[in-house]
């Protein structure tokens, strides 16, 4: 999602430190700082304000447009076809009977090699446009993350982006590289580029090289994944081996959600050879190993 090297190396030494893993595992904490050895056990920091998931948070993080409406569902031991998928079949009590015909290993296969929709315009999952509730009414949810942002109160997308010291578009075309979104978004908001809300600026928005949601975004994100391990005492104070003992640390330090994944399926392993990360796309069954 955000693969630029630069951001991977930030993300990181958010846990571990500009010090790294390595220097890490060698010599522990070399410093007080969290700049140089990461906010995980460090001091508890509350920054002055009780803690909370914050609503710009919550209106950055609706990513529905993640979510394909088509799951080609495929067997991990040699990629054959299983079932073709909607959104529909998945989600909801039929999820129940998916995962009685299916087998674990054989959906977290398909799931770990299908990509994600694109987070952008024109892009909203057809089956999330008409969702079906378990209480059986229908929601848009395209309109819906629109309407809660409103009435949550989070700003719209130029003072959003005011309040976190960044450029305001001041034209539609510098809104979005797109003439056509551009022109489209201009017509639906009569030409206000003020009232444009911020998940369609959001979305309209011309990506940093290497991210799959926009910087406007990803603002909100590095503050948000910082904080929640400053204010949490489990990541910091007591993150130590009298909490967690010695054993649980090194637990910790040495898996990984693809060291997990194998444990409990083994069948994965081809699909998961030399990858560091579970979250990027897996190997595809019979075909080479990059
Ligand atoms: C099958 C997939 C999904 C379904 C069916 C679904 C459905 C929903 C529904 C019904 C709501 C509540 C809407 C309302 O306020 O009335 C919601 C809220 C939300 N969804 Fe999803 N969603 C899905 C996937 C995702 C994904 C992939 C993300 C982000 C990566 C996401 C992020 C959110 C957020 C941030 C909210 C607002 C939560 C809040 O009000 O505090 N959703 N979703």
């Amino acid at each position: 999602m955000i693969s630029h090297p630069t951001t991977v190396t930030a993300l990181r030494a958010n846990w571990w430190g500009l010090a790294g893993e390595r220097v890490h595992k060698l010599f522990g904490r070399i410093s007080g700082s969290e700049v140089v050895s990461g906010i995980a056990g460090g001091g508890t920091d509350h920054y002055g304000v009780p803690y909370s998931l914050t609503e710009e948070f919550v209106a950055v993080y609706r990513m529905h447009p993640l979510i394909r409406d088509e799951w080609h569902l495929r067997s991990v031991s040699d990629d054959s076809t299983l079932r073709h998928c909607t959104l529909r079949d998945l989600a909801g009590p039929s999820a129940l009977k998916v995962l009685e015909s299916t087998s674990t290993a054989d959906l977290l296969y398909s799931f770990g090699t299908l990509h994600p929709g694109l987070v952008t315009l024109h892009n909203f999952p057809r089956f999330l446009q008409e969702f079906e509730r378990p209480d059986g009414h229908l929601q848009d949810l395209a309109a819906t993350d629109i309407l809660r942002t409103r009435e949550l109160g989070v700003l719209r997308y130029n003072e959003f982006r005011r309040l976190l010291r960044l450029k305001p578009a001041e034209t539609f075309a510098e809104l979005t590289d797109n003439p056509a979104w551009a022109e489209e978004i201009e017509r639906l908001y009569d030409g206000d580029i003020e009232k444009v809300d911020l998940t369609v600026g959001m979305y309209a928005e011309t990506l940093p090289a290497g991210f799959a949601f926009s910087d406007t975004a990803f603002r909100i994100f590095v503050l948000m994944a910082s904080r929640r391990l400053n204010s949490d005492r489990f990541f910091t104070e007591y993150y130590t081996p009298e909490v967690y003992s010695t054993a649980g640390m090194a637990w910790i330090d040495d898996n990984t959600m693809v060291t997990v994944l194998l444990r409990h399926h083994p069948e994965l392993r081809t699909a998961l050879a030399g990858l560091t990360n579970a979250f990027v796309p897996w190997h595809t069954a019979g075909r080479a190993v990059a």
